[in-house]
Parts: structure tokens; sequence; C-alpha cells
């Protein structure tokens, strides 16, 4: 339970989360995607609501039910993503980046079936746009928070992608780990802004990691040191 003084601490905050394993089409029966369950996402979208905030969840392939309360809008490939965020980008306080968003999707989607040919198939690919990176350039006074999954040089890896997409924090975490990553219903991350290591923090629940999360943008926010 979150102590007294952290109720409300987003009330009048509009905060837009991402969510989930983004899907791109192959053909009507086959598409490309990642292990990501959407956990950290809709965590990060119930705490939001808990502090007081007007929450907008953006959720593509998940598990998750749709959170009471909370205005979801369900994806599918990046693109759509990529158009959803566009829309509410503007008017938000904060946006928090936890959807694994595919990096490539396939040149064509086929209408119909793809049929079984040749030995080998070549499945063409192009990078999807970086919704992220694309909100840093435009950003006037959004706090942006991105997450870094990485298998390895966690450090290194979430401080590029922090500069590279000029966010205002980057969380990461080493999907290796014990009790961290995709599907867990814990998580291990490291949060860190433009100066380095900003919070360490143990492994605990998502919905734990969500408001520690939260609150720290909060603080920042409204200006506080923290
Ligand atoms: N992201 C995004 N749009 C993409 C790819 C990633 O918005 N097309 C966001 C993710 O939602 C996440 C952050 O960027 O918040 C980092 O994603 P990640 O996959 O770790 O970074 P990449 O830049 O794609 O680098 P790589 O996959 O090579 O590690
Ligand atoms: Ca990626």
């Amino acid at each position: 339970e979150m102590a007294n003084s952290s109720t409300g601490i987003l009330h009048g905050k509009k905060v837009v989360v991402t969510a989930g394993g983004t899907i791109e089409r192959i053909d009507p029966v086959r598409y490309i995607t990642n292990d990501s369950s959407g956990k950290m996402g809709f965590a990060v979208a119930k705490a939001a609501k808990q502090l007081g905030a007007d929450v907008h969840l953006i959720a593509a392939h998940t598990d998750e039910a749709p959170p009471e309360g909370i205005r979801t809008e369900k994806v599918n490939s990046a693109q759509d993503m990529y158009e959803a965020v566009q829309r509410v980008f503007e008017t938000s306080d904060i946006v928090v980046k936890a959807a694994a968003v595919a990096d490539y999707r396939p040149v064509e989607t086929a209408t119909s079936k793809i049929k079984k040919r040749g030995e080998t198939m070549t499945l063409e690919l192009v990078k999807t746009t970086d919704i992220l990176e694309s909100l840093g350039r435009q950003k006037t006074s959004q706090f942006l928070i991105g997450f870094a999954a990485e298998t390895d040089t966690v450090e290194y890896f979430a401080k590029d992608k922090l500069k590279r997409k000029n966010c205002d924090l980057i969380v990461a975490n080493d999907v290796t780990q014990e009790g961290a990553g995709f599907g867990t219903d814990t998580n291990s991350v490291q949060i860190f802004d433009k100066e380095g290591l900003v919070l360490q923090l143990p492994v605990i629940s998502k919905e734990e990691v969500a408001l520690r999360l939260l609150t720290l943008a909060a603080d920042r926010l409204s200006g506080r040191s923290s």
C-alpha cells in the first residue's frame, strides 16, 4: 500500500502508457510478435490511476484484461501504436513507453494466406518508426519515460537509449535475471536519467515498480528533488 502522502500526486496530470507487444502481420493467419506480456505497462496504467492521473492506455498484444476505469485503446502494429500515441501526445504530461515495439515489419502484408513452396523462403522486413525517438524529438513539456529490456551490458545500452531518444528517465532491466523481465509478476529495474543511476530497485512486484517510477516522475515534474 502507498503512504497517504502519495495519494493524488498525479491529480490533474494526463498520463499516456503504451503496453504489450506489437503484432506485425505477414498474412491473414500469421504474424511477428515478441514475448512482452503487457504486465509492466498495465501495472503502470493502474498505478497512475491510483495516484490520481487521467490515464490513457494504448495496448498492443497482451493477455491482460482492460483495467477497470481506464480508457484502453487496443492497437496491433507499431504503426497503429505510433498513430495512437501521436493523437494524444501533445496534451499529455507523462508518457510511459513500456510497450515492446517491433523493430521491423514485413515489407508487404499478403492479403491471402502465403502457400508453402520451396525449401527456403525469405521474408523481407523493413524498420518500423521508432515511436519513442520521434516523441523525444517532438517533446515540449512532456515527461518521457522509456524502457530498455536488455540481456547484457544493461547500463551502457540503457544510457545510450536515454540519450538517443531524449527521454527524461529510462527504466532498464536485465531480462536474463531471475524474477525480472517478460511474463513475470516481479521485476528488478534500474532507473537512469541523463546524469546516471537514479534508483536501483530490488526484485519487487511490477505494481510496486510502477508506483516507485511514477512517484519519481511526479516529484521531478513538480520540480521537487528526489
Ligand atoms: N521503442 C519505440 N519504437 C520502436 C522501438 C522501440 O517506441 N520502434 C521504444 C520502446 O517502447 C522502449 C524503448 O524504445 O521504451 C527501447 O526499446 P528497445 O527495444 O529496448 O530499444 P531499441 O532502440 O529498439 O534498440 P534494440 O532493440 O536494438 O536494443
Ligand atoms: Ca527494439
